[in-house]
This record gives C-alpha cells, structure tokens and sequence, in this order.
C-alpha cells in the first residue's frame, strides 16, 4: 500500500495517458474495454479518491454516498448529463468535463451528418451497392439544397456557433439559432446568426442542428407536436444526445415524409438503436462518434487526466463544472 492518491480509469483510454496517470497516482483502469456494471463500477470505486469517465458512468446521490473516498469525477466528454452536479456538489466532490478540445471536429460531424441527410448519401450507397442503379434518371434520389438554405441551430454555446460559422461563411446559408440566452451582438456576427424563438426556427429552418446540453426540462424537446410545426422538406441533425427527441414520433415522421430526413450520432438509449428508427430508410445513423478523430479523442484523455493530475496533486482542476 503506497500513500500516493489511488484513481480508477473507467473504460480503455490511450495507453500514453494512462502511463501519465499512473506517474502520479496508483491506477486501475478497465482493461477489456466493455462497460462495467454500475454495482461493478461502485464495487471498484471504493477508495478511489479520482475516477476518469467517458460520459456514460452515472454519478449520483447514490454513488456518491456508496464511495466516501471519491474526490473527483473528470468526465473525459464536454457532455456532463452523467453526472448529478448538484448531488456532487454537495457531497464535496469534484466534477470537471472536457470543453473547447472537440468543438471543430464536432461541428464537421454535425455538417456531415447535415450534408449525408439532406443529400441522401447513405440512401444512395445502399441503393447502389443493392444493385438497383441501372441508369440515370431525372428524378433519382433528389435531395434538399443545403447552400443557401436556412440553418436553424437549437443550442449556441461552442459546437453550435463552429456549426454557424460553417454554415454562414461556408455554405452561404442564412443562419438563425435559439439559445438560453441570447449571444451577444458582437458575438452573432461573428459567426453571421439570428436570435429566434422556438416556433419561429422550427417553422422557417430548413435544417435543423441540435447542440444543446441535456437536462431535464430538455428532454424530448423534440416531439410530435414540435416536430408537426417543422417544414415538410426539412431535415433533423441530432449530435446533442438522444433523450433530446420523441424517436417515436420522429420515426413516425420519417415514414410518412412529413419532414425530409434526419442525421442522427446520438440515441436515447445507447448504444441500442430504436427500431422505429433503424426500419427508416431516410435517416442517416452513426455510433455517437462527433468527437471521434484521433487527435480530439488525445486531447479529450490529456484534458481530463490533466483535471485529475491537476486537482489530486496541487488542488488546481483544469476545467471545474462546481469548484467555489
Ligand atoms: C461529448 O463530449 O459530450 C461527446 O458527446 C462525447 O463523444
């Protein structure tokens, strides 16, 4: 038994960073990369006074009163819904997320996504590699123009103004967004964007981006009744998190084309995929990888071993959600 402070790695990360880590710390770290069970998970938390996440481990009350020793929680995602921060909060225990290193490479996996949806791409492929393309024909997958055409963006912190920068600079598209609060001016145009409620998005986008943080009160934002007000040629990009939409209603929708098509990264209950939604030809699905290149999942690892070294050895976290 060493005094150095002990720490649990929850998932594989890059074998560097560990090597990190465990210059510091005493580490034990999941090595087969399958996700432990929550009573596993807890079972070896105790007397761990650190744990690196990846965004799916849930941190609550419960957790927090089964694990005394625990002192920080650094999620390695800029997402934090995983965690109860408030419980944290009042338990004197740290939490800290990974903000600013994956917000371009997000923002491109947010336009693919835009780009694949609204031009059919994946359509095309399956339609391609089934055989089924014998010639040109005027009318063969006709998709929704994207240059030119109205961005809507639900959620303005940092993905979604790389998005309107994107959108406005790149594809000369006219950009609208609604937010919490409003940017300020300087800010909106910067990345060339207008403040508009809701209703107003949802009725005059033609392409729909979700970038906001889940929280309760956002849960199914997205649902039938919202989705009934969105244009009919309209698209639906998700690379939020899941719980962000009705995927019932969504699929209903899908079937009976009363909006375009959707490009969805992130699922309510994942990695299992509504049905409704994988029987939809004209969404485009992908494993919750908009953070996925290799030098942003690095630097996601690094910022939140960093929190970890930081906090544990010289009480100074990188990125604090609730430090005073
Ligand atoms: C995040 O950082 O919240 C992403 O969703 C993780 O890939």
């Amino acid at each position: 038994m060493t005094d150095r402070p002990r720490i649990l790695v929850s998932r594989a990360i890059f074998p560097e960073v560990l090597a990190q880590l465990a210059q510091h710390f005493d580490v034990e770290s999941n090595q087969d990369d399958a996700a432990w069970s929550r009573e596993e998970f807890v079972r070896r938390l105790q007397g761990k006074q650190g744990v690196l996440t990846t965004g799916s481990e849930r941190v609550d009350a419960e957790l927090l009163a089964a694990c005394p020793a625990l002192q920080i929680c650094a999620n390695m995602a800029v997402g934090y819904n995983n965690f109860d921060v408030p419980a944290m909060s009042a338990a004197g225990v740290l939490a800290t997320n990974a903000p600013g290193v994956l917000t371009e490479t997000t923002a491109d996996m947010g336009f693919a996504l835009l780009m694949a949806a609204a031009r059919r791409v994946t359509e095309g492929e399956h339609f391609l590699r089934a055989g089924a393309w014998k010639r040109w024909s005027y009318d063969m997958l006709l998709g929704q123009d994207v240059h030119g055409s109205t961005l809507g963006i639900v959620g303005m912190g940092r993905i979604g103004q790389g998005i309107a920068r994107r959108g406005a600079h790149g594809f000369g598209m006219k950009v609208i967004y609604h937010n919490r609060s409003r940017l300020p001016e300087a800010d909106e145009q910067a990345v060339g964007a207008r403040y508009v409620g809701l209703e107003e998005l949802l009725r005059s986008a033609d392409h729909v981006v979700l970038v906001l943080p889940y929280t309760p009160e956002a849960h199914h934002l997205i649902n039938a009744e919202r989705i009934a007000l969105m244009k009919p040629g309209a698209t639906l990009i998700n690379i939020a998190r899941g719980g962000l939409i009705d995927e019932n209603a969504l699929a209903a929708a899908l079937q009976a084309g009363r909006i375009a098509a959707a490009g969805l990264d992130v699922f309510e209950g994942e990695p299992q995929v509504n049905p409704a939604l994988l029987a939809c030809r004209n969404v485009v699905l992908t494993p919750h990888i908009g953070s996925a290149t290799g030098p942003t999942r690095m630097a996601m690892a690094q910022l939140a071993a960093d929190n970890l070294i930081g906090f544990l050895t010289q009480g100074k976290p990188v990125t604090p959600l609730n430090a005073d």
